[in-house]
């Protein structure tokens, strides 16, 4: 599949970046950006070596400017149900990638731009970055997660606030309130983007896929069951060689040959 309104690099070993490009809407969600989106990520979630995956916006205003207005404005209720399944998938889809996906939002993330900001694992911003969830202004609730997500990570008031006046969180209320990790100048958003993704990449992967795994897959049960599925992956990684090479190159002073095996 070629991409029209994406683009998939992989700018070092093991380290994705896909770039949202669609200029003339500020990178909005149309039906065919989705489908792009749900191949890109089917072919990082099949790759072996894969280690890390970054998204961004091309451009300087806009990260995701929403899902597509023009194409939703004449949707009857049965084509806004399949849209917002297809939404659902992709957002579901990066959430499961075994392997850390980082949203550098890098100015509007709106709409369907900050639920994919949300379905990723953490958020770096840009000092211009601003979020929200202005659906109703347009008459309709959020469609692809937001409603849900939203008050997951910044809890349901302040979700619920935001839900229902539509307003803009500026990046640095977004660090505040914990929905970006760190914000960046503008300028060097990708660059820390890059750095952040290279120490990652540095890890032993089989660790860092089980980490992830064990985070995302408790989140969903309670803490006794959630703390034995850490106990399985914790003595899964000591069936690895990454396990032991992590360990003898501590001990003998050195830095770690990881194998992914
Ligand atoms: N869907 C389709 N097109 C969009 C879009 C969206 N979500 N967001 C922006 N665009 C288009 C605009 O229609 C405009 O196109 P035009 O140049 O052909 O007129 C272009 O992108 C630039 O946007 P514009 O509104 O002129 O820029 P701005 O700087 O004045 O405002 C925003 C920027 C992001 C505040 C404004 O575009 C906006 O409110 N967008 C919609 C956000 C939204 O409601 N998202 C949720 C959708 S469910």
């Amino acid at each position: 599949m070629s991409y029209e309104n994406i683009t998939l690099e992989q700018p070092e070993a093991g380290v994705f970046l896909l770039t949202l490009r669609r200029p003339r809407a500020l990178n909005a969600l149309d039906s065919a950006t989705l489908d792009e989106l749900a191949h890109a990520i089917a072919r990082v979630a099949a790759d072996e070596q894969a280690r890390v995956m970054l998204i961004t916006g091309a451009g300087e205003r806009a990260f995701v400017a929403g899902a597509d207005i023009g194409e939703m404005q004449n949707f009857s209720p049965r084509e806004a149900r399949a849209f917002s399944e297809k939404g659902m998938r992709v957002m579901r889809a990066l959430e499961a990638l075994p392997v850390p996906v980082i949203a550098l939002v890098n100015g509007y993330a709106l709409g369907g731009g900050c639920e994919i900001a949300l379905a990723c694992d953490w958020i770096l911003a840009a000092e211009n970055a601003a979020f929200g969830q202005p659906e109703v202004s347009l008459g309709i609730p959020p469609g692809f997660g937001g409603t849900q997500r939203l008050p997951r990570r910044v809890g349901r008031a302040l979700a619920l606030e935001l839900l229902t006046t539509g307003r803009q969180m500026k990046a640095d209320e977004a660090l505040r309130v914990g929905l970006a990790n760190h914000v960046y100048p503008a300028s060097e958003l990708v660059q820390r983007g890059r750095e952040m993704a290279r120490a990652i990449a540095s890890k032993g992967p089989l660790a860092v896929r089980l980490a992830k795994e064990a985070a995302r897959r408790g989140e969903n049960l309670d803490l006794g069951n959630a703390c034995a599925l850490e106990t399985s992956l914790f003595a899964l990684a000591c069936a690895t060689s990454d396990q032991k090479e992590g360990m003898r190159a501590f001990l003998e002073k050195r830095t770690p040959q990881f194998q992914g095996k």
